[in-house]
């Protein structure tokens, strides 16, 4: 499959249309973005650490009954994908505070949130992703009632089961975020799943193993992924 017109260009990724109108290629690139793109670095291997851990997840989510839009690797850095009907909403998920819901509430990071909070926000840079709710989708018409209640079902289900596969792998899954979009009529899963939209915590020291190293200048970031992609299993190189 090759890529034919680039279609859109993303802080971390670029999408490309394909000979086939249902599929188009996700390639990974090294940049690494903070403050809405105020920041702005690259760092080798990125890119393909995460189109693999990316890849990995999907298939992980997939199993578990969660629909996808992947379908295969098609090298280091790209992957073939379908192409969804995106809804401009991204759902968050925390199972501990940290982030912007420590700043926006001032509880104390790291404390456990049981249930976890189930968060939206608008996919909008000009106006810093603000956070919305369900009232807001309807009446301003981003996504379906109908819709967004799956948008939350899919999501509390890939939470359960990426929860245990990262405890399993020693690390916490703090919180992190999902984007959907519509194929002939059905909610999938589209987006990416990558260190890059999740924080993970190391279960005995805490550390952070996940964009936030790059956030706050920690240092370490491509090897703190590298470490979680070898920790979870997830073929490298
Ligand atoms: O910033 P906040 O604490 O609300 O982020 C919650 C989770 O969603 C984090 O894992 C963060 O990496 C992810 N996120 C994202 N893209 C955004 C906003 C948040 O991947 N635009």
């Amino acid at each position: 499959m090759q890529k034919q017109a680039e279609l859109y260009r993303g802080k971390a990724k670029t999408v490309f249309s394909t000979e086939n109108p249902d599929l188009l290629i996700l390639e990974f690139r090294n940049d690494t973005s903070a403050g809405d793109g105020a920041r702005i670095e690259q760092f080798d291997r990125k890119g393909m650490v995460n189109n693999k851990f990316n890849y990995f997840i999907m298939q992980k989510l997939q199993q578990a009954g969660i629909p996808t839009q992947m379908e295969r690797l098609l090298s280091d850095t790209e992957a073939l994908v379908k192409k969804l009907d995106m809804v401009p909403v991204e759902c968050v998920v925390r199972n501990r505070a940290a982030g912007s819901l420590v700043k926006r509430l001032g509880v104390e990071e790291g404390i456990p949130l049981n249930p976890p909070l189930f968060d939206l926000f608008l996919k909008d840079d000009a106006h810093h992703d603000p956070m919305i709710n369900e009232s807001y989708c309807e009446t301003f018409g981003w996504v379906s009632q109908q819709h967004l209640a799956r948008m939350r079902e899919l999501t509390l289900q890939a939470n359960t089961v990426l929860s245990q596969l990262f405890d399993d792998a020693g690390l916490i899954l703090v919180d992190f975020k999902l984007e959907f979009g519509l194929f002939r009529g059905e909610v999938v899963l589209g987006d990416e799943f990558s260190p890059d939209g999740a924080r993970l915590w190391d279960k005995s020291t805490m550390a952070k193993m996940d964009k936030d190293r790059f956030r706050q200048s920690l240092g370490g970031v491509v090897e703190a992924y590298e470490e979680v992609a070898h920790r979870l299993g997830v073929p490298l190189d």
